[in-house]
């Protein structure tokens, strides 16, 4: 099978590539390198053994799209592309819609020119707002998102389904990702954020590796066991062969399909600065500061859907994690610029 992979040279995109060629996909890769660099394709090429079809291009761009499908035999597409600043999304609603719903409408219409129907899409935890009941099952409503990026996401969903409503040959599943964190084993591939970081774990590897002073902790006054934000922290990789997991489900005329993909673990922020000091002998110094707008109390999925249906959990658990990340930043300290 040919899998378009769209945003393929981005974090979690990077790491699916790897995973779809060792399970024997053909897969090819599409990215228009806005929040990212087509070095991770050479080291993705140097884990794997083998070489990634590249196209630079962008979902909105019809022309570029309609080549693709012209020249590639693809049979399902996993789509990754987006824009996911949550913070830059407040600032510019315009571009955030406009890429990540534009965008995915102008791919999905094109899907449908060349009779390709299958899509795994990448959602998010941020759908479920502030959460109705924890853990987070797939039933829990819907909520209200706090920004942009997260209504795309909720729209996009919506979209995505009704599309599926209609015309009942599309197979469509929404992998509602929680905090993916991380990096493969081999340390040559990760998480390479374009200044400074918004989230957390990469904020605490710049930290050990001495690119920022301290790890700000936004608040400590939370409804949580030691005041700070809980979260589902998941390995990069075991997000990656979810995907893997989830294209299986398509083989098998999936319809339409929802999973949360997490560990149904939650961590506090100090819990994470603690298992990454254990992990790594690296000290994490941190401040105390006001709650960042928009946050939540504690957000942890309940993964039982998954492992039922896709036959996926999660095998690594925080020291992995940790570890996993450190060595990627260690190595890299600027990243793909290195
Ligand atoms: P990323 O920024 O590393 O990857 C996204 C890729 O899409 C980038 O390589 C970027 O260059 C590319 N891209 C963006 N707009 C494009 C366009 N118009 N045309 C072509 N390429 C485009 O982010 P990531 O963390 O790998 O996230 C992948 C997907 O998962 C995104 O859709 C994101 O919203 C979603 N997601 C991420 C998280 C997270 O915490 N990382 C959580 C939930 C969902
Ligand atoms: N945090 C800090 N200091 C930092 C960064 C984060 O204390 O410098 C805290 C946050 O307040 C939160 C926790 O660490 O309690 C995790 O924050 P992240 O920014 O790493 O992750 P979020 O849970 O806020 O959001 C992430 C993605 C969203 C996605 C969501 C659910 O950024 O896009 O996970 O999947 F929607």
């Amino acid at each position: 099978m040919k899998i378009l992979v769209t945003g393929g040279a981005g974090f979690i995109g990077s790491h699916t590539v790897v995973e779809l060629q060792e399970a024997g996909y053909d897969v090819v890769v599409l990215d228009n390198l806005s929040n990212s660099s087509e070095k991770s394709l050479e080291r993705v090429a140097k884990i794997t053994g083998k070489r990634v079809t590249f196209y630079k291009a962008d979902i909105l761009d019809r022309e570029a799209l309609e080549h693709i499908f012209n020249s590639e035999n693809i049979d399902a597409v996993i789509h990754f592309a987006g824009l996911k600043a949550v913070g830059e999304s407040v600032q510019k609603p315009w571009e955030y819609y406009e890429n990540n719903i534009a965008g995915t409408l102008t791919l999905v219409d094109v899907m449908r020119r060349h009779g390709v129907k299958n899509i795994i899409f990448s959602s998010s935890a941020t759908v479920y707002g502030n959460p109705a009941f924890i853990p987070i099952t797939e039933e829990c409503p819907k909520g209200q998102c706090t920004n942009p990026y997260g209504w795309t996401k909720s729209m996009l969903e919506q979209i995505l389904s009704d599309i599926q409503k209609a015309d009942p040959e599309w197979n469509v599943i929404l992998l509602r990702y929680f905090n993916p964190i991380g990096a493969h084993k081999s340390g040559t591939i990760g998480e390479n954020p374009s200044g400074v970081p918004n989230n957390l774990m990469p904020y605490i590897t710049q930290v050990a590796v001495g690119k920022r002073k301290e790890l700000g902790v936004f608040g400590n006054d939370y409804d949580t066991p030691d005041g700070t934000g809980v979260r589902d922290y998941i390995h990069v990789v075991d997000l990656a062969r979810g995907h893997v997991c989830a294209l299986k489900k398509i083989e098998e005329k999936a319809g339409l399909k929802i999973y949360n993909l997490g560990t149904g673990v939650g961590y506090s922020v100090l819990d994470i600065v603690k298992n990454f000091e254990e992990a790594t002998g690296v000290k994490i110094p941190y401040v105390i500061k006001d709650r960042r707008p928009g946050d939540i109390a504690t957000c942890y999925s309940d993964a039982a859907k998954a492992k039922e249906e896709l036959g996926w959990t999660a095998q690594y658990g925080i020291k992995e994690m940790c570890e996993d990340s450190w060595r990627w930043q260690k190595n890299n300290p600027n990243g793909y610029e290195d």
